[in-house]
C-alpha cells in the first residue's frame, strides 16, 4: 500500500522531526516524509532532514501570505498529503490553514485546551497543575486550537523546573507524534462534524486506568498544625 506523504514544517531543533524520521524508517510504518520546510536556514532541524536525505526548503519569509504562496506549490510538487507542524514558530495564513483543513496537524507541549501559546510548560508550572502533557491536534486558524487527536499525560514532580518538565514532556512527544501520524495514515482518524469538532479513532485501544498525583503512600503523615 502507498505510504502517506508527509511534509514537516519546522523552525528549530527538530527533535520531533527526528522522531518522525525514525518512525518512517521502519518498513511497516505507513507514512514517509516527502519534504521539510524550515522558516530558518540555521535551524538545527535542517541538518536533521539533510542527514536523512530528505528534501528541505527554507522559506524565511515573515509575511504570512508570502510564506503560504511559497510553501503551497512546494508541498504540491512533492505530493504531500499531510502537513505536520513540529516546532514551527510562525503564525500561518488563515487561507493556507483552511486549504489544509483536517490534513494539517500540530504537536503542542500541554494538555490542550490548557496553556496555549508560548512556554506552555512554564504556564503549567505556574498554575500548579499535577499533570502536564502534550497534544496532537488538527490545525485551525486560531493558535493551538483544533480537534484533538491524541494526548499523553506527564506527571509534574515536586522538584520540576521548566527544563526538567519540558524534557520529560518532549520524550513523550516523540512517542505521541509518530503514533498520531500512523493512525492518520492508516485512515483511522475522522473529525466528527459538529460544534465541538471531536475526533473519532477507529479501533483504538483506550486505557482504563486513572492516575493520581500525588499517590497516597505509607510513610510520614503530614505534620499536624501546632496548637
Ligand atoms: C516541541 O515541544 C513542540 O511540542 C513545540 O515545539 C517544540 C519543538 O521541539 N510545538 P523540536 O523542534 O521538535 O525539538
Amino acid at each position: 500500500m502507498a505510504r502517506l506523504r508527509v511534509g514537516v514544517l519546522i523552525s528549530g531543533r527538530g527533535s520531533n522531526l527526528q522522531a518522525l524520521i525514525t518512525a518512517c524508517s521502519a518498513e511497516a510504518y505507513p507514512a514517509e516524509i516527502a519534504l521539510v520546510i524550515s522558516s530558518r536556514a540555521e535551524a538545527p532541524g535542517v541538518g536533521v532532514a539533510a542527514a536523512s536525505g530528505i528534501p528541505v526548503a527554507v522559506i524565511p519569509n515573515r509575511d504570512r501570505r508570502a510564506f503560504a504562496a511559497e510553501a503551497q506549490p512546494r508541498l504540491c510538487e512533492r505530493r504531500v498529503a499531510l502537513v505536520c507542524l513540529a516546532g514551527f514558530m510562525r503564525i500561518l495564513d488563515a487561507n493556507f490553514v483552511e486549504a489544509w483543513r483536517d490534513r494539517m496537524v500540530n504537536i503542542h507541549p500541554s494538555l490542550l485546551p490548557s496553556f496555549r501559546g508560548l512556554h506552555a510548560q512554564r504556564q503549567a508550572l505556574a498554575a500548579g497543575v499535577r499533570f502536564a502533557g502534550c497534544t496532537v491536534h488538527f490545525v485551525r486558524p486560531e493558535l493551538d486550537c483544533g480537534p484533538i487527536i491524541a494526548q499523553a499525560v506527564v506527571p509534574v514532580h515536586p522538584d520540576d523546573d521548566e527544563a526538567r518538565l519540558s524534557e520529560r514532556i518532549l520524550e513523550t512527544e516523540h512517542r505521541l507524534y509518530p503514533l498520531a501520524v500512523r493512525l492518520i495514515a492508516e485512515g483511522r482518524v475522522r473529525v466528527v462534524p459538529g460544534v465541538a469538532e471531536q475526533v473519532e479513532i477507529m479501533n483504538a485501544r483506550i486505557p482504563d486506568i486513572s492516575a493520581l498525583n500525588p499517590r497516597d503512600c505509607p510513610g510520614e503523615p503530614l505534620a499536624s498544625k501546632p496548637g
